[in-house]
């Protein structure tokens, strides 16, 4: 089969297109014949093995030759104890523990497989796994959005921001989008009421305080957030630097006794009950999954270049026929 591979950590340049054997479900695992891939920052993050938590399971090369974590595509085979798919049915997963999802098959867990609904399309399904668990997790689950709440999302153009700045709105809450300028018009038209570019403002030093802070792209020292929360508020870092993780971890408790404010890691769960609620929401039309560009397999490298330097609004897939 087809699959786009690397062996070390570094630039897409590291990516190359190649031939490799098409793997055999065991006997827990289903084989999919992937359509659509969805590419996520931890792509990026585990191309580049950068930051330091992408080296798990890999600290000198990669842990795995074949990145690509939020597959959608049909069943083309199964392994002996698989009782919940068939041959031919459609479906879709976030595979980020196992990886493998740009290539014409990937093996995936039976536990890890969502049945896909009709009315969802290929590349739909692949752009909700990662992005929308994070965001129906970081909105919906622990964070406990209210109506008239102020929720801020740092990082709210991108994929998981995108679903948070809806699920926000849905949720009733006057929602600030942060990123980069070139996003700031894409925030807006999800719902965001406030938008702040990160290179010209710091949003804990607008004076401004929020019930909820979801951080994807945390890259500040933790005592900076308690200062942008309200009393009672929530700080939850879900991606960022591992300077910022640690000090939420470590510090957080103690840096949020005043002002029962908390300052928490989000560890975001995966399969298909974290996401029924979002794939409702999708086929109901409350929810849109925003695909900004497609790609073919072979243009692998490209598509991570366009997400890592920081254009993609939404959602980038890959397609393959
Ligand atoms: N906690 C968990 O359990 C868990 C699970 C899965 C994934 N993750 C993590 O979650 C993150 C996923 O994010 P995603 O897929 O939504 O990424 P994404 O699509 O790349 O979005 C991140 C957004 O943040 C923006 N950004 C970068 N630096 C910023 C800054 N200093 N201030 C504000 N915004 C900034 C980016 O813009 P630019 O384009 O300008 O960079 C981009 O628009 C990854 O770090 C991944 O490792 C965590």
């Amino acid at each position: 089969m087809k699959a786009v591979v690397y062996d070390r950590y570094g630039p897409p340049e590291a990516l190359r297109l190649s031939d490799v054997p098409t793997p055999a479900p065991a006997d827990d695992q289903v084989l999919v014949k992937v359509r659509a891939v969805s590419l996520n920052a931890s792509d990026w993050e585990l191309l580049r093995g950068k930051p330091l938590y992408a080296r798990i399971g890999g600290p000198f090369r990669p842990r795995s030759p074949i990145l690509g974590s939020d597959i959608a595509g049909s069943v083309d085979a199964v392994g002996r104890q698989v009782t919940r798919f068939h041959p031919g049915d459609s479906v879709f997963a976030d595979i980020l523990t196992s990886l493998g999802g740009f290539a014409e098959y990937a093996c995936v867990p039976e536990s890890a497989l969502v049945a896909m609904p009709a009315g969802l399309s290929h590349e739909q399904a692949a752009a909700l796994p990662q992005a929308g668990a994070i965001a129906l997790q970081g909105i919906v689950g622990k964070g406990r959005v209210e109506p008239g709440q102020q929720v801020l999302i740092n990082g709210g153009g991108g994929g998981a921001g995108m679903f948070a700045i809806q699920l926000a709105k849905l949720a009733g809450a006057e929602v600030t989008g942060v990123d980069n300028a070139e996003k700031l018009e894409f925030m807006r038209s999800l719902g965001a009421d406030h938008v702040i570019d990160y290179a010209r403002d710091d949003f804990t030093r607008t004076g401004r305080g929020y019930d909820l802070i979801l951080d994807v792209a945390a890259h500040r020292p933790a005592f900076a957030y308690p200062r942008a929360l309200r009393p009672g508020g929530r700080y939850l870092y879900v991606g960022g630097s591992v300077a910022t993780l640690l000090q939420v971890v470590l510090l957080g408790p103690a840096l949020g006794t005043a002002g029962r404010k908390k300052l928490r890691l989000l560890a975001v769960q995966q399969g298909a009950k974290h996401l029924a609620p979002l794939v409702e929401l999708c086929l109901a039309g409350k929810v849109t999954a925003v695909i900004d560009r497609r790609y073919q397999l072979s243009q692998v490298p490209d598509a991570l270049r366009y997400l890592g330097e920081g254009h993609a609004k939404g959602k980038v897939v890959v397609i393959i026929d």
